[in-house]
């Protein structure tokens, strides 16, 4: 949360961290409107910006799309339907020279686009006091008719949204020391790799 009136970077990176839990309580519009303008501002592939950004505030709707992210069997989201508000970002197809040159190059531009995008929200929303948690587990196809989505365009990624439930202690999740994720000059895998 902002207290000070403003958050360094590097405070706002440990603040981040996957919210499981949600207070029954609404996000309010600024705040939505503040993360969707982080999410128009993110850079990508030759300026592509090849996503859709929907979200899913409609109680009933929330629900149905929360519903679709977990499964008896696979049930890990269980905790989606607390989230006041769900963002389904879509993989759209990026301008033809990012489809030409990703062809070429063998790379899925929009992948990495939207995965910056989707870090952009999740940051917005550390900053203003919210919790997130991005979901790649879901039932794609029974989203895309809940919302109405064309069967060719993909879905990225899920974020739940909302008010951290009160067991959201800091913890920053074991992280590979930099010793093992980084290198200067030249690849070196890390010793544990
Ligand atoms: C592409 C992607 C997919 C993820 N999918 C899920 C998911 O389906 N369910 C879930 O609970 N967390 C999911 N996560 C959250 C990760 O588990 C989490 O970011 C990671 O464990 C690090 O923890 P932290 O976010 O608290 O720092 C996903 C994260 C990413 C980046």
């Amino acid at each position: 949360m902002i207290e000070r009136g403003y958050m360094d970077f590097s405070e706002l990176i440990q603040l981040r961290q996957s919210v499981r839990a949600y207070q029954d309580k609404p996000v309010e519009g600024w705040k939505i409107e503040k993360i969707i303008e982080s999410v128009r501002l993110a850079p990508s592939a030759s300026n592509s910006q090849p996503w859709q950004l929907i979200i899913v505030d409609d109680p009933d709707t929330k629900d149905k799309v929360a519903h679709a992210t977990y499964s008896s069997l696979i049930s890990f989201n269980k905790f989606a339907p607390q989230a006041p508000v769900l963002a389904v970002l879509t993989i759209e197809k990026p301008k033809l020279i990012t489809q030409i040159g990703g062809r070429l190059k063998d790379r899925e531009f929009p992948l990495i686009d939207i995965g910056i995008a989707a870090a952009h929200f999740c940051l917005q929303a550390a900053e203003v006091g919210l919790g997130t948690c991005m979901l790649g587990w879901f039932n794609e196809e029974e989203i895309k008719k809940i919302l109405q989505i064309s069967s060719t365009t993909r879905l990225g990624l899920i974020i739940t949204l909302g008010y951290a439930g009160e067991d959201n202690k800091l913890r920053k999740k074991i992280r590979k020391s930099q010793e093992k994720m980084c290198s200067f000059n030249s690849y070196k895998l890390g010793r544990n790799n």
